[in-house]
């Protein structure tokens, strides 16, 4: 079947880069409503008008893929498969790197480190988001501290790797391109080099390095890569591993089942080549194509103009924020190192989720706190001691209830303006001068502040919603 896709092309001829539900209004606990200012990004960013209508477009196309000789199987397969292309191409990887489509980043690490060589000794840092850092204790892994500058880094990679034991067995660096906490990015050319010096292979988690900036994994010698849709404009459960064919086809795959087999008897099992053999299951046919459209769409826009654009509105975010009084930005490299459009900060005097539920509540505005899903790196950056790590530990180990240290995190994407860094900043002055507006109440499950009363009604949506949508530990 030919292929006749046209990247970014918006069905119904509406704008592909707008963003579905960019003016949605909200409900404020002192009444009306406002515009939604979503400075939340760099959790789950919304999805691309051209991605919405590519799949509205597939649906009516929607058949098993690989498995069925219906035109429709057909259709859906092509456009499975070409999705795999799309994500290639957007982040510039080898014409034989295998492209893996997963849920997720968390996903594509966990498979990586499930199928790594027997032996392989993974090098990773301290202050990486738990996707890239929970995977490896698995399997033995050396944790770096989390380095003061990049040549710190460097100079630390460099030693470890030359101290490892010279033997066959393989090594591996794993690392952020882009740090969900601090935004920092990271040098990846210069961290490959050093791990190539050493016969290491390089996983780059860039998970929050994808939406902001272009990625070449051939220019800068990028083994593996980890992404996620969700944080690319593309929320529809999909997420992908690109990389090196030979260890993700060596043993036996991360998950067994249905697709990722040649023949099977009672006794013996022929796996299949990649990249089925890391599928099994049927797969995220709409979450392919969906990060696949979006990944179009972001080349077609340009990710170097996206990436100045967002630098451009983070100047002036940094600007803008470190004029409020009481307004603490928390980093680990020099000020001047380049990051992605993200600032993660607490206000003197106001507990961090009481922020965060005040902005909701009373202005309107989504951001995330908490401590991001990467503990080591926040206990650092809130100057969390040892002792104090280990007894917040033994009590939420006894099942005892302590509100954790954390943050507050504000973070930009594609359609984030001066005016909403200018609604937060307006909205810290006034928090930091006159506290908040409304009253608020510790919630015995979450341990977290909310509007007490909360009389915001949920919207009228057509599918059953829960009627306390809190208590899920989503601030962790
Ligand atoms: N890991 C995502 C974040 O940093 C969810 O918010």
């Amino acid at each position: 079947m030919t292929a006749t896709r046209e990247p970014s092309a918006s069905v119904h001829g509406s704008d592909p880069m707008r963003l579905v539900g960019a003016d949605t209004e909200v409900p404020l606990v002192t009444g009306g409503t406002r515009r939604y200012v979503n400075l939340d990004y760099a959790a789950s960013a919304p999805a691309l008008q051209a991605v919405h209508d590519a799949i509205e477009e597939l649906l009516g196309w929607y058949s098993s893929v690989h498995r069925g000789a219906g035109f429709k199987s057909r259709a859906s397969t092509a456009a499975y498969e070409g999705a795999r292309e799309s994500i290639r191409a957007f982040v510039n990887g080898r014409p034989d790197d295998a492209v893996i489509i997963t849920r997720n980043t968390t996903d594509s690490i966990n498979l990586l480190a499930g199928t790594l060589p027997e032996g392989t000794h993974v090098i990773a840092f301290a202050g990486e988001h738990h996707a890239n850092l929970l995977p490896w204790k698995r399997i033995g892994v050396r944790y770096l501290p989390v380095p003061e500058t990049p040549a710190e880094m460097l100079d630390q990679l460099t030693a470890t790797l030359r101290d490892l034991p010279h033997c066959e067995d393989p090594h591996l660096v794993a690392v952020t391109g882009a740090s969900n906490v601090t935004g920092e990015m990271w040098p990846l050319a210069d961290i490959a080099r050093v791990a190539h010096e050493h016969d290491a292979r390089l996983l780059v988690d860039a998970a929050q390095l994808a939406p902001h900036a272009p990625i070449d994994m051939q220019r800068d010698g990028i083994d593996y890569l980890a992404l996620s849709a969700h944080k690319l404009y593309a929320p529809y459960g999909a997420g992908a591993l690109v990389g090196e064919r030979d260890w993700l086809s060596a043993g036996d795959p991360f998950l067994r089942g249905g697709g990722a087999v040649k023949l099977v008897t009672i006794d013996e099992t022929l796996w299949a080549d990649l990249p089925d053999r890391q599928e099994a299951g049927s797969p995220n046919v709409i979450g392919a194509v969906a990060m696949g459209v979006a990944c179009d769409a972001l080349a077609a826009a340009g990710m170097e103009r996206i990436a100045a654009e967002e630098a451009e509105l983070l100047t002036y975010a940094r600007a803008r924020l470190a004029s409020v009084e009481g307004f603490e930005h928390y980093r680990v490299w020099p000020a001047d190192h380049p990051r992605v459009g993200l600032l993660t900060f607490n206000l003197l005097g106001v507990p961090y989720d009481l922020l965060a539920a005040v902005l909701s509540a009373e202005y309107g505005i989504g951001i995330r706190h908490g401590c991001f899903c990467a503990h080591p790196l926040m206990m650092r950056l809130l100057r969390v001691d040892d002792a104090e790590a280990q007894r917040l530990i033994d009590v939420t180990r006894t099942g005892g209830h302590e509100r954790l240290p954390g943050a507050a995190r504000m973070s930009l994407g594609l359609g984030s303006t001066r005016a909403d860094v200018d609604a937060l900043t307006d909205a810290l002055r006034a928090i930091a001068a006159d506290g908040p507006g409304w009253t608020y109440a510790v919630n015995d499950r979450t341990d977290e502040y909310e509007p007490d009363p909360d009389p915001r009604p949920l919207p009228a949506l057509s599918m059953r919603l829960e009627e306390h949508p809190h208590g899920h530990g989503e601030s962790a």
